[in-house]
C-alpha cells in the first residue's frame, strides 16, 4: 500500500496534490512518501515478529538519499552499504555504526580502512582474498574485525539476469563447494572476528522457494560450520523480497516471507540480518513528469513524449523493466501509446504500445514504483543534469536532492589552461 491516490481528480502525494510540485519544483523530479516508508519500514518489521534477534538494515544502494535515509534510521533501521559513499551516507543519517553491514565483492583496502576505523558492526567478506587483506588491516591495528562470509549457494533466484546473484557463475560469494575449507583458513587469522555467514541470492523476487531453497543450504552450512568446532552466532541472508510493479501483480508479502524465515531459520541460534531494499523504498516514489509533446503519424502508435529520460530512470533501458505509467489528472480517456524520453537512443523507452490515461502535451503524468534504484541510478547523459527529489510529509513537501543543472556540472570541469 503507497500514499500516492487520486483526490477529487488529481494525484496526490499523501496530502499534496503532484501539480503543486511540478510548479515549485520543476519535472522531472522524484517525490517519495514519508508515510509509504515509515508503513513499508513497519510492515516489514512486523513481518519478522517472529525472529527474535535480528538486525535490519537497509540496502542503501536502493535509496541512498540522505533524508530517505533519516526516515529509516528513525524507523530503527541499520544500513547495508557497498561502498564507502555509502558508509558515509548512512553514518551521516544517524545510523550507528554497529546497525552498519558492509557488503559487496569489490571493496578496496581503503573502504575496508573506513570500515574500521569507523567500527562497523559486520563485514560481509565475499573471497578469501578479501579475507586475508582485511585481516592484516585489522592485526595491523590490533583489532579484530566482525565477519560474516557471503557464500554463493548456486540457487537460480528466477529474476531478471542482470540482478540474480546467487547462481554458481555470478561473482558473489563464495561457491558453497569450497565454503568450510575457505572459513576455516579465515576463521583462523588473527585479525577477524569470523561469526558467521551471509547470502543474498537476487533482487525483485517473485517467490519465495528460492530463497527458501538458499537459506535451507546456509543452514545446513551452519551446521557442517558447528560441526566442525565454529562457533556460528551470525547469518546474514541478504534482501530481494520484490515488489508489484503492474497493477493487480500479487507478490508474497513481507509477513509471508517472515513466516518463512522463522520457520527456517527456529532452530539456527543466531542473531539475523536482513538487507531489504526495494520492498521498503520502490513504492514509496514516484516520478513526475511533464509531457512535451505527442508526436503522431508514424507506423505504430503515437509517441508521448516526456520530460524525463532513461538517464533518469534507467530500469527500462536497462532491464526491460515496466513501471505503471499515469496521468496526474485523468480525464476519464484512455490511448495506447509509445512512451520514450527526448534522449537520442531508441533505448530510451519506457513502454511501448501502452494502454494508458489520454495524455496531450503540457499534461503531468507520473511513473509509479520508482523509489528504488531510481534516481540512485540516474545519470546526466545528454547533458540533462541529475534529476531532483522531493519528500512529502503529509501536507508539507522539501526538496531532498536539488536538481544538479548541467552548469553546476560543467563548473566541475576544468578545461586545461594548455588547450
Ligand atoms: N543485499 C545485497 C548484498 C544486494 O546486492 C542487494 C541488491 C540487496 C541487499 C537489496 O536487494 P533488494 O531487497 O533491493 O532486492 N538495479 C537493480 C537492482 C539491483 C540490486 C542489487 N543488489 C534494479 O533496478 O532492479
Amino acid at each position: 500500500m503507497d500514499h500516492f491516490s487520486l483526490r477529487d481528480g488529481v494525484l496526490h502525494a499523501e496530502d499534496v496534490p503532484l501539480p503543486r510540485i511540478a510548479q515549485d519544483v520543476g519535472t522531472p523530479v522524484y517525490v517519495y512518501s514519508r508515510a509509504t516508508l515509515e508503513r513499508h519500514a513497519r510492515v516489514f518489521t512486523e513481518g519478522l515478529a517472529g525472529v527474535p534477534d535480528k538486525l535490519i538494515a537497509f540496502a542503501v544502494k536502493a535509496n541512498p538519499n540522505l533524508a530517505v535515509l533519516k526516515v529509516l534510521q528513525q524507523a530503527g533501521f541499520g544500513a547495508d552499504v557497498v561502498s564507502g559513499g555509502e558508509l558515509r551516507r548512512a553514518l551521516l543519517a544517524g545510523m550507528g555504526p554497529e546497525k552498519i553491514v558492509f557488503s559487496g565483492v569489490g571493496k578496496t583496502r581503503a573502504e575496508l580502512q573506513l570500515g574500521l576505523d569507523e567500527g562497523i558492526g559486520q563485514f560481509n567478506i565475499e573471497s578469501r582474498e578479501e579475507g586475508r587483506e582485511l585481516a592484516e588491516l585489522a592485526a595491523a591495528r590490533g583489532e579484530q574485525a566482525p565477519v560474516c562470509l557471503r557464500i554463493n549457494p548456486d540457487v537460480d533466484a528466477r529474476t531478471h539476469e542482470k540482478i540474480s546473484t546467487g547462481k554458481a557463475e555470478n561473482k558473489f560469494g563464495i561457491p558453497l563447494v569450497h565454503a568450510r575449507e575457505v572459513y576455516a583458513e579465515l576463521a583462523a587469522l588473527e585479525g577477524l572476528n569470523l561469526r558467521g555467514v551471509a547470502v543474498h541470492i537476487g533482487s525483485q523476487l517473485g517467490d519465495l522457494e528460492p530463497l527458501e531453497t538458499a537459506f535451507g543450504k546456509v543452514g545446513q552450512l551452519v551446521a557442517d560450520l558447528r560441526a566442525a568446532g565454529h562457533a556460528i552466532t551470525h547469518v546474514d541472508l541478504g534482501g530481494g523480497l520484490g515488489v508489484p510493479y503492474k497493477t493487480g501483480e500479487v507478490l508474497p508479502s513481507p509477513a509471508e516471507y517472515g513466516a518463512m524465515v522463522a520457520r527456517v531459520t527456529q532452530d539456527w541460534d543466531v542473531h539475523l540480518t536482513f538487507e531489504p531494499g526495494r520492498v521498503i523504498a520502490g513504492n514509496a516514489g514516484v516520478l513526475l513528469t511533464r509531457v512535451i509533446r505527442v508526436k503522431r503519424g508514424g507506423n505504430g502508435p503515437p509517441f508521448v513524449i516526456v520530460d524525463a529520460a532513461m538517464n533518469d530512470l534507467a530500469r527500462p533501458a536497462l532491464y526491460g523493466a515496466w513501471h505503471d505509467f499515469e496521468a496526474v489528472t485523468p480525464n476519464g480517456e484512455r490511448m495506447t501509446a509509445n512512451i520514450v524520453g527526448p534522449i537520442c537512443e531508441t533505448g530510451d523507452t519506457f513502454a511501448q504500445d501502452r494502454e494508458c490515461d489520454a495524455l496531450v502535451s503540457g499534461d503531468l503524468a507520473i511513473f509509479r514504483t520508482a523509489g528504488a534504484y531510481g534516481a540512485t541510478m540516474a545519470s546526466s547523459y545528454n547533458s540533462r543534469g541529475f534529476v531532483a527529489e522531493v519528500l512529502v510529509d503529509g501536507d508539507k513537501f522539501a526538496v531532498v536532492a536539488e536538481r544538479l543543472t548541467a552548469d553546476a556540472i560543467m563548473s566541475a570541469e576544468p578545461v586545461p589552461d594548455w588547450l
